[in-house]
């Protein structure tokens, strides 16, 4: 179920689920963009359990991660946006899909391979040699490092890029390289 909707009743969307299950039209449920709490009134009715959550995630839209390392400090990045979706999904084994994972997200356009993102590249081109990869690869090998255990939801169309994509689930970062790419992206730590 595709973002919230403030007038949603989920004895509605309980009736519309049940119905989708029992024609075997949907197999699997989920929603996206959904904060803990919008999921917990939904399942309230909902019997089907919500399997996945599609959430923007990437090297440059990294809020869900930022707020757990800021916890108890003054800094913007401690602001509470999600409600910790990303421990709650971890804990209901909700499977995180990360959506537009090589968008910059301030300003709508792909990081990779551009100038505007001069030292996320720069340690992005180093550590693809590294792990004889490439950019593309790479960031995808971060998003899936991540023990929450995520899916990449990838917009190319580019049969190259979706097999650098693909081949990123062979490899696994240290914690040190993931940390590092994390800070090259614009991030800090406290
Ligand atoms: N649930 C939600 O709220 C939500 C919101 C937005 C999107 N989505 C889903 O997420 C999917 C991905 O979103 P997206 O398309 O915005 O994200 P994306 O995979 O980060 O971006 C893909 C776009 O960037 C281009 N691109 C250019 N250089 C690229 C590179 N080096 N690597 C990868 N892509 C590059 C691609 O064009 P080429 O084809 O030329 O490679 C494509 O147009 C969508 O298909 C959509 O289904 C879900």
């Amino acid at each position: 179920m595709h973002r919230p909707d403030t007038l949603m009743e989920p004895e509605e969307v309980a009736a519309a689920f049940d119905e989708l299950a029992t024609q075997g039209k949907v197999r699997h449920f989920g929603v996206s963009n959904h904060n803990p709490m919008q999921i917990k009134l939904l399942q309230k009715t909902v019997k089907q359990p919500l399997e996945a959550n599609q959430l923007q995630f990437g090297l440059m839209h990294t809020g869900m991660i930022d707020e757990g390392l800021y916890v108890n400090r003054k800094e913007t990045q401690a602001s509470e946006r999600d409600g910790e979706i990303l421990e709650f999904s971890r804990l209901k084994n909700m499977t995180i899909q990360a959506w537009s994972p090589y968008q910059a997200s301030s300003v709508k356009e792909v990081f990779i391979n551009n100038d505007r993102f001069p030292e996320l590249n720069q340690k992005l081109a180093e550590l693809a040699e590294k792990y004889h990869t490439t950019p593309n690869g790479l960031a995808s090998a971060w998003v899936l490092r991540h023990p929450a255990n995520m899916q990449i939801i990838a917009g190319t169309m580019n049969s190259k890029r979706i097999e650098e994509i693909a081949q990123a689930s062979e490899i696994q970062l240290s914690r040190k390289d993931w940390y590092q790419l994390y800070l090259s992206a614009g991030n800090g730590l406290p």
